[in-house]
């Protein structure tokens, strides 16, 4: 029998390792990188022969700076396609908060990296079907969206060992049918041959005003100012770091949302899909 769909692979250089319980006599535990295909699928598929070779797992990748609605249109073009989703952003904010709660120093990064790797995470929804996320089995849904959650996301985000020990875990959302990855990496670096890469952006005012709003509705309390002035900070500290800074990728579709409704923005990025052939 061969390997199962979401069989995890790793590459080193030209050879990919299957990591895998389950082998035949098809099938070595080792085959030729093809270039591009693992960066997106991380699956892989017998023929009828029973030879593996990479299944290609489409990805559009969904980048831009904080506020930009990246959240809110990467959920709605998931559901529209029936795709898996990627919230690179709470694993991020997630890694802050086991630290936090661990007690380790706030500049301890290989503690932070170490973290990353062994924090037992779950996405999932409640019985409403809204978001809930646990942490080590306790419910962080709520803890992760506040403003200092998303600060505290931002300095661990500026290590390089805490990016490297994300990795494998966000490959690993790659998974037939589709994924919507949601970050400020996804289309540079992580899914680097995703199909479709889009840079979602708004001017700072409109950001600002968003997420305002949205702290309201949750009835958090919220200073129009100080969040102007965090999100700036922010998006400083997210754009100049050293590794992995937010920025289009080369090939990125740019979409401004200022001054467009949810509804218009999706829209645009549907229309970009569709003229991929990635969806209807
Ligand atoms: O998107 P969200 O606001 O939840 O992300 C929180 C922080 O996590 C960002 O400000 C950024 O510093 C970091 N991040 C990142 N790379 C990603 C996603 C988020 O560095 N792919």
């Amino acid at each position: 029998m061969g390997p199962s769909l979401g069989t995890r692979l790793e590459r080193d250089k030209e050879t990919v390792h299957v990591l895998c319980s389950r082998t035949s006599g098809h099938f070595g535990g080792s085959f030729t990188y093809v270039p591009g295909a693992l960066d997106r699928s991380g699956l892989i598929v017998p023929n009828a022969a029973g030879v593996t070779s990479p299944l290609h797992v489409p990805i559009v990748a969904i980048d831009g700076p904080s506020g930009s609605g990246k959240g809110t249109i990467s959920r709605a073009v998931a559901r529209h396609a029936g795709w898996h989703l990627l919230d690179s952003g709470a694993l991020y904010r997630l890694v802050a908060l086991a630290g936090a709660r661990s007690g380790i120093a706030p500049d301890d990064m290989d503690g932070h990296a170490d973290l990353a790797r062994r924090m037992d995470v779950q996405f999932g929804s409640d019985a409403a079907g809204a978001e809930a996320i646990r942490l080590d089995h306790d419910d962080v849904t709520a803890a992760i969206r506040t403003e200092e959650a998303g600060q505290g996301a931002s300095r661990v985000a500026a290590w390089p060992a805490v990016r490297a020990a994300l990795m494998e875990r966000q490959h690993a959302f790659a998974q037939a049918p589709g994924l919507v990855a949601d970050g400020r990496d996804m289309g540079t670096i992580v899914f680097p041959s995703a199909d479709l890469k889009v840079f979602l952006t708004a001017s700072a005012e409109e950001r600002a005003l968003r997420r305002y709003k949205q702290l309201k509705e949750k009835g958090s309390g919220a200073n129009l100012a100080a969040l102007s002035r965090e999100i700036a900070e922010r998006d400083r500290r997210d754009s100049t770091r050293a590794v992995a800074p937010l920025k289009p990728a080369s090939d990125a579709r740019i979409v401004d949302s200022t001054g467009l409704s949810v509804a218009q923005v999706v829209e645009a990025v549907l229309s970009l899909g569709r003229s991929q052939g990635l969806w209807a």
